[in-house]
């Protein structure tokens, strides 16, 4: 088992930021954070022998490798899901008031680093939305920063950087903070498809499991909500709720199930659009709590229409056809726009 300590530090940048100028880059790093907080995040990985206590697990290996002891001495290749809790205090046994989602992948042969892509889903009275992170993590350094590349709910646009701390046993305050009401400086919503490849539907499917952990496999999702599987998709955008209306553009990613008690996901992918309407990339990365109606995941980032776009977009699901087949209606709001 291991504990985290994680130092986070928001930067409540409204601005737009359109120059990179050494002297610039000065002031960003003499710049005070607006919020600091301090949370502990704990990890169980699965050994064979625990499935009902691990939170995490491995859910790929390189080929010398297997899905119940990680990989050689620095665990290259690894890909890992967990879904930790959080909790304020450094004790495993705290009551949680969130969960930390999402996947790590060991990256590096001769010694320890990791990329991280995961989210702080928050639902506790002191904290509603999420802060989602992604980055390197040189996990032989004491202390390592981490990019926030968007938050939702009371973290609102967030960015900043968390300070990541393993085995830390020292406590700290926590801060709460309002959510701004801003206006989108642009609005769109597409529709799009995924059809899961099922062992049958080779044809038609827009897209597969690539990675289970070890009691699942990679045509059937695995079960506890199919935690560990990750699935890439190449999915049809539309602008209305018809699988078969003309495409505008396509949703390419990839989303992984990373919630053992209840369905939950975390979404890293673009829509790429190729049509008279619109042209250019949008990304997204980030938490997405399935069971909710409707929820908020970060545009982080865009390219051509585009171009810098940041915002909020929020997905709500309207139609199950089974597992196979669902259907997200997506409204997409940026709140910077160039
Ligand atoms: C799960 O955790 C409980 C309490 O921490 C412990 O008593 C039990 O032995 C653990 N079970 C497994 C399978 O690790
Ligand atoms: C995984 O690999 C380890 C060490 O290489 C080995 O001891 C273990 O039996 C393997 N487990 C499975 C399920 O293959
Ligand atoms: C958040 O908490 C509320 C009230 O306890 C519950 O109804 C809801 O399902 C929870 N949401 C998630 C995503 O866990
Ligand atoms: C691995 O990391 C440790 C701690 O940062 C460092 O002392 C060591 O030299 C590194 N080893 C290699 C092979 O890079
Ligand atoms: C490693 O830690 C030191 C001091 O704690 C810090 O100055 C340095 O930037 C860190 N390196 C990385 C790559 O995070
Ligand atoms: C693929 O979809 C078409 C049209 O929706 C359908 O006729 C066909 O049976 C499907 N093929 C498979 C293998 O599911
Ligand atoms: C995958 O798992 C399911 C259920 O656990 C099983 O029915 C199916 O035969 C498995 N498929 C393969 C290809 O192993
Ligand atoms: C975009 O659409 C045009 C016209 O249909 C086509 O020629 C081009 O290859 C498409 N580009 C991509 C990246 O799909
Ligand atoms: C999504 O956008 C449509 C059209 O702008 C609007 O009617 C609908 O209320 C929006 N839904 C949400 C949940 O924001």
């Amino acid at each position: 088992m291991g504990s985290t300590k994680l130092l986070l530090v928001l930067f409540c940048l409204l601005l737009i930021i359109s120059s990179s100028s050494a002297a610039h880059k000065k002031k960003m790093q003499a710049r005070k954070p607006c919020k600091r907080l301090v949370f502990y995040f704990h990890d169980i990985i699965y050994n064979g022998k625990n499935a009902r206590n691990a939170t995490s697990a491995i859910v790929s290996a390189p080929a010398w490798g297997n899905r119940t002891l990680l990989s050689g001495k620095s665990h290259f290749g690894d890909v890992v899901v967990f879904d930790d809790p959080i909790t304020l205090d450094n004790n495993l046994h705290s009551t949680p008031i969130g969960r930390a989602q999402g996947f790590y992948l060991y990256d590096k042969k001769e010694n320890f680093t990791a990329w991280l892509g995961f989210s702080f889903v928050f639902n506790s009275t002191a904290h509603k939305g999420s802060i989602n992170f992604a980055g390197a993590d040189p996990l032989m350094n004491k202390t390592r920063d981490i990019s926030v590349i968007g938050g939702t709910g009371d973290f609102f646009m967030a960015r900043g950087i968390a300070t990541l701390m393993t085995d830390a046993f020292e406590g700290e305050a926590s801060a709460t903070h309002k959510t701004k009401s801003r206006k989108p400086c642009k609005t769109l919503v597409v529709y799009f498809h995924d059809i899961l490849y099922n062992g049958q539907n080779a044809e038609n499917a827009t897209s597969a499991i690539v990675a289970a952990p070890a009691w699942g496999n990679k045509t059937i999702l695995a079960e506890q909500n199919h935690f560990g599987d990750i699935i890439v998709f190449d999915d049809p955008i539309t602008l209305d709720n018809n699988l078969h209306s003309a495409p505008v553009g396509r949703a390419q990613g990839l989303y992984l199930y990373d919630g053992k008690q209840t369905f939950s996901t975390w979404f890293g992918f673009s829509f790429l659009f190729n049509s008279t309407d619109h042209k250019g990339i949008i990304t997204l990365a980030g938490a997405d709590p399935f069971l909710e109606k409707t929820r908020e995941i970060p545009v982080i980032g865009g390219t051509g229409d585009f171009f810098m776009a940041r915002g909020i977009a929020t997905f709500m699901t309207d139609a199950f056809e089974g597992e196979e087949y669902f259907r997200v209606p997506v409204n997409i709001s940026f709140y910077e726009c160039w």
